[in-house]
């Protein structure tokens, strides 16, 4: 039995669905921990596409609980529409399991997400508008509905007349947009909850029952820890806790049955969104990353919107090992760097005011703003890495710039992904079963 937390170690996209799918086929139980529709994961199993924003990739394989847990929040219309689409592809959704305590995303959550950041001018935080920091802030504020709301038509009728006025406020008066009808809202969500009412359950029972039934459980991450509403670059994060740590509280499972936590990242790096990324390329670098590999089109899933590229940032890799607690590494797109005449590796800041060198960050909003990226080049292999299926198929000079990103982390790689179907996958040592990292030593 291994209980896993697979988490974005970068600033989300860094191909954690295909991570969780390949760990997914020794998994009884895939949860999602947090975070809702603004998710955006892409699968490919025999040359389809699968893309996924609220259910859990595991859905693939038959026989599978899959979980929507307690610490999502779930718009009730984007997860029927999601579902129909796997359904009408025959997948099978017998194992599909909600949580009644789960969050709803309402309509005016999504008309208020898109009417901030229109308002926010220069502080725009660029969200996926799919209504997320909205509905968190609901459920912080105790004004929130859950999908156990939406199964009960008199606790829903009587939440929705005390709330939809006050948000009708907000709409009307602060962003001069059209009021929501609340008998409108009534009839269409109660519909939402009896579509979804067989899949609705307390989750966490679940959870707890398959732990002392010694099953696998695999906790799947959305977003990345540098967008982790506690621990990444603030403001310009998301509304929950991608880190390990959200998967505790966003699955309602104890720390002590995690027995692993594997860190996802790019070869290079890419975000989507404001918000600081030092080691960006703007020039015809950024272009390239964005545009070669085909199959790996660095656009957002979810929004559409060309993602932001640069190189891989070992300062955000320590900071990423230390809030996971990460024991292992799966890096994924090396394929991406293939043609590269020169790859670089930021491998600490200086300072832009005081000329001093920082290989560890402690706040990233300040040490951000002054980061002025120190690189390390490598010459780059020039030569397809797509077909390489173990460590000594690879190019020597990919080789030398895993090993380093592994020595600067002090994490081992443990999976490489080389393209985006199934079989394009590396296995360095077993990501679960593998040595246990020791940590030798802290960093300041
Ligand atoms: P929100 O989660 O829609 O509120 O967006 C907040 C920030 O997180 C924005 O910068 C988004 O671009 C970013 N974000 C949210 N979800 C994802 C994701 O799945 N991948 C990458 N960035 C994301």
């Amino acid at each position: 039995m291994a209980n896993v937390i697979v988490v974005g170690a970068q600033f989300g996209d860094e191909g954690k669905a295909k991570v969780t799918d390949l760990l997914s086929r020794n998994a009884d139980i895939v949860v999602r921990y947090q975070g809702g529709a603004n998710a955006g994961h892409t699968v490919v199993v025999d040359g389809d596409t699968f893309k996924f924003h609220l259910i859990p990739s595991g859905i693939l394989y038959k026989g599978k609980t899959c979980v929507l847990g307690p610490g999502m929040v779930i718009d009730p219309k984007a997860f029927v529409k999601e579902l129909k689409g796997l359904t009408d592809r025959g997948l099978d959704d017998s194992g599909l399991k909600v949580s009644n305590t789960a969050h709803v995303t309402m309509p005016y959550h999504l008309a208020i997400d898109a009417a901030d950041e229109e308002s926010r001018g220069d502080h725009k935080i660029g969200t996926t508008k799919r209504g997320i920091g909205p509905t968190y802030a609901d459920k912080c504020s105790r004004s929130g509905i859950r999908i156990e709301d939406l199964l009960d038509a008199k606790v829903l009728r009587g939440k929705l007349e005390w709330l939809v006025p006050k948000k009708n406020i907000i709409l009307e008066r602060l962003y001069n947009l059209p009021p929501f009808d609340v008998d409108a809202v009534y009839e269409e969500y109660l519909d939402y909850g009896k579509q979804m009412a067989k899949y609705v359950c307390d989750t966490s029972a679940i959870i707890f029952n398959a732990v002392q039934e010694r099953k696998n459980i695999l906790f799947e991450g959305a977003q990345g820890t540098l967008l982790d509403l506690d621990h990444g670059s603030y403001p310009y994060v998301t509304s929950s806790n991608p880190s390990a740590g959200g998967a505790c509280t966003g699955a309602g499972i104890g720390p002590t049955i995690i027995d692993r936590v594997i860190g996802v990242s790019k070869a290079f790096m890419t975000r989507v969104g404001e918000g600081p990324f030092p080691t960006e390329q703007e020039g015809k670098i950024g272009e390239d990353l964005r545009q070669v590999g085909k199959a790996w089109a660095e656009v957002g899933v979810t929004t559409g919107r060309p993602r932001r590229c640069g190189w891989f940032d070992t300062v955000i890799g320590r900071y990423a090992v230390r809030i996971n607690g990460l024991d292992c590494l799966a890096i994924t797109k090396l394929d991406v760097l293939d043609e590269f005449d020169e790859i670089q590796v930021c491998v600490g800041y200086r300072n832009k005011q005081n000329g001093s060198i920082i290989k560890n960050i402690s706040s990233l909003a300040g040490e951000f703003r002054d980061a002025e990226p120190i690189y390390e080049t490598f010459k780059g292999w020039k030569e397809s890495t797509s077909q390489c299926r173990s460590f000594k198929d690879l190019p020597k000079q990919a080789q030398r710039y895993l090993d380093f990103i592994a020595g600067e982390l002090e994490v081992p790689v443990a999976i490489v992904s080389v393209g985006p179907m199934r079989d394009q996958t590396i296995i360095i040592e077993d990501p679960i079963h593998g040595p246990k990292r020791v940590l030798t030593h802290v960093n300041n």
